[in-house]
């Protein structure tokens, strides 16, 4: 477990890199805007990074704190937090499978598949067994990760593909290429992401990724078995249902009530 920590970390070691990945990932801001605004203060985030999500929301004058592990995403993530004069952000350094929180929250949400960084069950366990003890009585949970699709997941290691092109400040336009293999025992997608500079191909960095993949059922059975009722499933960030074929699995979870 220390060595999937460990190399989770390495993965946002460089939180300038991720800030001009992501620069211009903005599509899913509305929804946990929305989710925060509905359900009130105070609101937790799970994995926040380097605040992508976390300073809008506060800086629509919600209270929020966030949780992650990454050092440096967390200094990035004060330094834009002081800049949008949302000092109030409590971010917090630590592991979000499990994690004791000083108040109850209306809102725990973990965005952007952060939660499939936990790779195995009894991580995920206790991280809905920890989501449960800090969320309010009528709180929401809400959970967003990939929907597994089994075409991407057949692919071969020695099957390289362009993955996406981005442009960044420091190196200019990257072209990004990937490679995968899926591990059923563990349900374990590694794959490695090479990001080249189109310019003279030179290659400005590696990324060696593993992520758990969560099948729906076995996302509901979680649900279920740590007393959550799913309230909504949607496919995507614009609200539409979950289908079998939608690209995103979005959770929103009640605790359901204690007899
Ligand atoms: C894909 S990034 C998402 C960051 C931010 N939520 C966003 O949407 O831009 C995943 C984040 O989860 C954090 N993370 C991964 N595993 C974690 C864990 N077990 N505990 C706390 N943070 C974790 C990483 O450090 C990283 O900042």
């Amino acid at each position: 477990m220390f060595d999937s920590l460990e190399r989770c970390l390495q993965l946002y070691e460089d939180a300038q890199f991720y800030e001009e990945e992501f620069e211009d990932r903005s599509y899913d801001i509305p929804f946990f805007l929305e989710s925060a605004r509905q359900c009130g203060a105070p609101v937790l985030e799970l994995g926040c990074g380097s605040g992508r999500i976390t300073i809008p929301i506060a800086r629509a004058g919600i209270d929020i704190d966030g949780i992650d592990l990454s050092a440096p995403m967390l200094a990035k993530g004060k330094i834009k937090a002081a800049a949008a004069g949302c000092d109030q952000i409590r971010f917090q350094q630590g592991n979000f499978s499990q994690f004791v929180m000083p108040r109850d929250y209306k809102l725990i949400f973990c965005a952007t598949n952060a939660l499939q960084h936990l790779l195995e069950n009894q991580q995920i366990d206790d991280c809905f067994a920890s989501v449960r003890q800090c969320l309010a009585p009528t709180g929401l949970f809400v959970i967003d990760v990939f929907n597994p699709d089994r075409t991407k997941l057949a692919r071969r290691w020695d099957q390289r593909y362009l993955f996406k092109e981005m442009q960044t400040q420091t190196h200019g336009k990257l072209s990004v290429f990937a490679r995968s293999e899926y591990h059923p025992a563990s349900q374990i997608l590694r794959f490695q992401l090479d990001y080249r500079r189109q310019a003279d191909d030179i290659q400005v960095k590696v990324k060696d990724v593993e992520m758990r993949c969560l099948f729906p059922d076995e996302l509901d059975e979680f649900c279920q078995r740590h007393g959550f009722t799913i309230i909504q499933k949607f496919g995507n960030y614009q609200s539409d249902p979950f289908t079998a074929d939608s690209a995103k699995q979005i959770l929103m979870c009640r605790a359901a009530p204690t007899s």
